[in-house]
């Protein structure tokens, strides 16, 4: 290829990406209804996606006037329960609701209402947990137990018009339970095949599709 055609080929495939404006910038992460224990002792259930994990560690982005946000910092347990893709009605019945009393403003603007009861909301059924005070959800395929370790402000200005703020709230992950279902017989590695997780991709839910192949350094 002659260096004028390179040329004249990097000037078309620039013009193939716009600039826009996403109101989000989710562009898909798994869908984890964080569980956390209310001040009366209750188990609140919070729907959430801005979470990662790195070692033992899983990142979460909490708004700052979500019920478990406060939950967290106030009893320092929780835990991370992954629903496969065929729960997202579940998800979504539990995405108008809050723990919090009152709804704050700019929720209850757009519909959203209290409700201490999230578990009957979704019909989700509840399980103890063995590290931590909150009840794990029986029908997600993958639980994390996890402690609080540490909880950090966004850096840089935060623009005044928004309603609210963020915490990133720093876990580590102290019990894995797995549904024998998707874990692979007498083995500690999940079946991918089997497990497919609910996915937020700008504010659409989605499954995972065919398996397209595994990195180096997968085991199983
Ligand atoms: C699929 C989905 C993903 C969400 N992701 C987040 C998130 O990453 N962080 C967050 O703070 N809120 C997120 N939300 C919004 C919270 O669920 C919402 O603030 C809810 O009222 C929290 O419940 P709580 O106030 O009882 O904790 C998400 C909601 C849905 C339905």
């Amino acid at each position: 290829m002659t260096e004028e055609a390179m040329t004249e080929d990097a000037m078309a495939a620039e013009r193939e990406h716009i600039p826009i404006a996403p109101s989000v910038l989710y562009v898909g992460t798994p869908v984890v209804l964080v569980t956390t224990v209310n001040p009366d002792g209750t188990t609140n259930i919070s729907p959430m996606s801005s979470a990662w994990a790195l070692f033992d560690r899983v990142i979460l982005g909490m708004t700052s006037t979500s019920q478990g946000r406060e939950n967290l910092v106030r009893d320092g347990g929780l835990v991370m329960n992954f629903p496969s893709a065929d729960l997202w009605p579940k998800v979504e019945a539990l995405a108008r609701s809050t723990g919090r009393d009152p709804v704050p403003a700019h929720k209850r603007q757009i519909g959203y209402e209290f409700d201490a009861a999230k578990f009957a909301r979704a019909g989700f059924t509840p399980q103890r947990a063995e590290r931590v005070r909150p009840l794990r959800i029986a029908e997600c395929p993958i639980q994390f137990e996890a402690e609080v370790v540490a909880v950090h402000d966004p850096g840089g200005e935060w623009p005044a018009d928004r309603p609210e703020g963020f915490q990133i709230v720093e876990t580590r992950v102290v019990r894995v339970h797995v549904h024998r279902g998707v874990v692979i017989p007498r083995t500690n590695h999940i079946d991918t095949a089997r497990w497919n997780p609910l996915l937020y991709v700008f504010r659409h839910y989605f499954g995972t599709g065919a398996d397209l192949g595994r990195t180096f350094k997968a085991e199983a």
